[in-house]
């Protein structure tokens, strides 16, 4: 049996198992078993309230899952997909109200990797993942960062190698009369509003889930992490580490530098970001300093993870 017969196989028993993508490595459950799907929730220390993101091979395996594809959307997925685009729509019946958190609407994904996409078509499920690290934490980009956070807890992890986009998908909603960005991703805010004109971003009043994604601290080291302003001060007496485009102007009191792009390309700066982090949160640092990228392109993703990763209670 090959590897992904394997894995097929545990989906459809109602097993984990931890696969790649083209944005970050998932946790995968058959979306249409509910008890599966609670066991992603528990493994991952997930609150039930934040909904998963169903993927699929298709935009035919999509239709099943939703009530209604609006013209936008469709627009977009038939540019994006197989891609770093996740569509909430209004759910059908079929999808199990764990996945959704009950909610009428479900979030869906054709992720491009082809082990992802044989995984799904093999076990002839739609998959729910969310990433596959421990709730609040730094998303996993490779295998082994899957091995470090889960260990033996999931069944099988498949290893496709380091994803290659490396920050997690678009997220917008067609629920309301006008497009709303929920999450900035590894799809261009730029390219989507280009196709379907002006698109609302999504602001968060306090205390208000709009989407789970939105939560002020996720993808958190354990080093605390500021993201510099403009004229922030260096922490004095600390072991500092260093994160951001290019190199540090002065590197004298950095103990450790990660550079997320020597030539400022920032969608080779997201694909480097996760693990830049991983790497600096293990060098004992007391503080990692990061500096904001442009706001645009996947720069905008980008800043949206420094941003929760540096909020402090
Ligand atoms: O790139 C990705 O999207 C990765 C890979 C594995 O596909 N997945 C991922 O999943 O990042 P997760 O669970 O870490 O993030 C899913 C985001 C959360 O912010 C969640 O709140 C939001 O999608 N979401 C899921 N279903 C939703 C829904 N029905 N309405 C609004 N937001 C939803
Ligand atoms: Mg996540």
């Amino acid at each position: 049996m090959s590897d992904i017969q394997k894995a097929a196989q545990i989906i459809q028993e109602g097993g984990l198992v931890a696969f790649p993508t083209e944005t970050v490595y998932g946790l995968g459950a058959d979306a249409l078993n509910p008890y599966a799907v609670a066991q992603v929730f528990e493994v991952k220390n997930r609150p039930t309230f934040d909904p998963l993101i169903v993927h699929v091979a298709d935009l035919r395996q999509a239709e099943i899952l939703v009530q209604k594809f609006p013209s936008a959307a469709l627009k977009l997925v038939e540019k994006f997909w197989p891609g770093p685009l996740t569509v909430v729509l209004p759910k059908s019946p079929m999808v199990p109200d764990i996945v959704t958190s009950s909610m009428p609407t479900v979030a869906i994904r054709v992720p491009n990797h082809p082990l992802a996409l044989e995984l799904i078509r093999e076990s002839g499920r739609p998959i729910a993942a969310p990433s596959a690290n421990l709730f609040g934490q730094v998303s996993p980009t490779t295998a082994e960062h899957v091995r470090k956070s889960f260990g033996k807890k999931i069944e099988m992890i498949l290893d496709g190698g380091p994803c290659q986009v490396g920050v997690e998908s678009t997220v917008l909603s067609f629920i309301d009369k006008e497009p709303v960005l929920l999450r900035p991703g590894g799809a261009p805010l730029e390219e989507i509003q280009a196709l379907i004109g002006p698109v609302r971003v999504a602001q968060k009043a306090p205390g208000q889930i709009l989407a789970p994604g939105q939560l002020e601290s996720h993808y958190a080291p354990r080093t605390p992490l500021i993201l510099a302003g403009p004229q922030e001060a260096l922490p004095q007496g600390q072991r500092l580490g260093w994160l951001g485009l290019g190199k540090p102007a002065d590197p004298g009191p950095f103990a450790a530098v990660e550079s997320l792009s020597e030539h400022q390309d920032l969608r080779e700066a997201a694909a480097n970001l996760f693990a830049a982090v991983r790497r600096l949160d293990e060098r004992n640092l007391d503080v990692i300093w990061a500096l904001p990228v442009p706001d645009q392109g996947l720069g905008r993703a980008i800043n949206d993870r420094l941003t929760k990763a540096s909020h402090r209670k």
